[in-house]
């Protein structure tokens, strides 16, 4: 599958771009700073919070598993059985108490968290993939 460019220029705070890479859902989200901090307090809740398990880039391969903290990219497929979950930018509290942004996934209850990493006690397996990435410029991302 060729690279596929994504302007990130006028991403909001909060938002998810998808767009898609080898037939595959790859979001690029924008984290605020309120969604980093929430990220540092996780690890006790998560299943691999090191990602030392997970599928990432060696450059993905530190807590945040991004190359810039604000901007989050992945495949937006759940490691059980392969659905697309659901980003909750506000209400992911419903899903883990106390925690506000995440991802849910609708088919069996798999949650992760803005790293795309998978809470404990669910049935994915692995967090998140993250795909090769690389930026082109400061709004400007390429994937693949
Ligand atoms: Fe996501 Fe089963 S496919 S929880």
């Amino acid at each position: 599958g060729a690279p596929v460019a994504v302007d990130i220029s006028k991403i909001q705070p909060g938002q998810l771009i998808r767009v898609e890479w080898r037939g595959k859902p790859v979001w690029v989200v924008s984290r605020t700073q309120k969604v980093l901090d929430e990220l540092s307090t996780l690890d006790d809740k998560l299943r691999d919070p090191a990602s030392e398990q997970a599928q990432q880039p060696d450059y993905a391969t530190n807590p945040l598993r991004s190359l810039k903290s604000e901007i989050f990219i992945a495949v937006g497929i759940c490691t059980h059985l392969g659905c697309s979950p659901t980003y909750l930018p506000d209400s992911f509290s419903e899903q883990v108490e106390g925690v506000e942004s995440g991802f849910f996934c609708p088919c069996h209850g798999s949650k992760f968290d803005m790293a795309g990493r998978v809470f404990q006690n669910v049935p994915a397996p692995l967090n998140l993939v993250i795909p090769p990435h690389y930026y082109v410029s400061e709004s400007q991302i390429v994937i693949g």
